[in-house]
């Protein structure tokens, strides 16, 4: 795709790969809008880029969707790209009885909001030139970390749901999966005692440069490093199963 010269909505840009996906979008030409829980940090990076567009939202909630799709075809009708990075991460033990307020957060967060944002954006994306959809999902999508499985689900399910909206929106918006490998972000800093712990995994620098360089090749399914092994297993054992 074309990395310059688009208007792209990212979802969860105050932290971490969205964040490094909106600076780099800048930089190289684009009209950035992104959005996130915290207001504070919203404020900080408009302070820190005056021409980054930001918005409170919260993508867990469906009239909040709503009025971000609403809002942004309004202001900025050139938008052509969404991209679906908000994400969280928890921990789930399903040996004894779940929160299930929890469980629907993970899920509405990470597997509805891209499900409704797509579908709500779709129609207008359809109009723009050169329209795509960027959905990030995760080497996770192809084998999962046990004890995060509502989350490795919800991952799955958005690989899974990526392969059917390309299909759907064949012909007129292109459809990208973005699968990061561990990367060092604040995902899942919630369940961390000790906050100056990090995530852990490569540098957000090297997932950029790989993640933006298999846009630019038009890539439609990019793993990024460890991701790509994992997702070359996956596929090694379904040639397996249905030889
Ligand atoms: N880092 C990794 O190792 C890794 C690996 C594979 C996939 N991923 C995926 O990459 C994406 C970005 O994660 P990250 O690693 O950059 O983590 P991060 O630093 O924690 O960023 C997550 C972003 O999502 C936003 N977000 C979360 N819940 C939201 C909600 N309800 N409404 C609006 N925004 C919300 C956060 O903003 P607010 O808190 O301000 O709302 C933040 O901007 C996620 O989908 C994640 O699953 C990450």
């Amino acid at each position: 795709m074309n990395t310059s010269g688009n208007t792209i909505l990212i979802t969860g840009g105050t932290s971490g790969l969205g964040l490094a996906f909106a600076e780099q979008f800048l930089q190289d030409g684009n009209t950035v809008i992104i959005c996130g829980r915290r207001t504070e940090r919203l404020h900080q990076i408009k302070e820190k880029h005056p021409a980054i567009i930001t918005k409170e939202c919260d993508v867990a909630n469906e009239q909040q969707r709503e009025e971000l799709a609403a809002w942004a075809i309004q202001q900025y009708p050139t938008l052509n790209i969404l991209m679906n990075n908000a994400g969280i991460q928890l921990v789930t033990d399903l040996t004894k009885p779940v929160d299930l307020a929890t469980v629907r957060s993970e899920v509405e967060t990470n597997l509805i909001a891209p499900i409704h944002l797509s579908s709500l954006f779709a129609p207008h994306l359809k109009t723009q030139k050169d329209p795509a959809i960027i959905n990030i999902s995760s080497g996770l999508a192809f084998a999962p970390i046990a004890f995060m499985p509502v989350y490795c689900a919800t991952k799955a399910a958005v690989h899974s749901l990526t392969l059917s909206m390309r299909h759907q929106l064949k012909g007129s918006v292109k459809v990208y999966e973005i699968a990061p490998p561990s990367t060092d972000t604040e995902l899942g800093h919630q369940r961390r005692a000790d906050k100056t712990q990090t995530h852990g995994g490569i540098p957000i620098s090297e997932f950029l440069a790989e993640a933006m360089d298999g846009l630019k090749n038009d890539i439609p399914e990019i793993a990024v490093g460890q991701s790509k092994g994992l997702r070359a297993k996956r596929e090694e054992l379904f040639d397996n199963m249905n030889h």
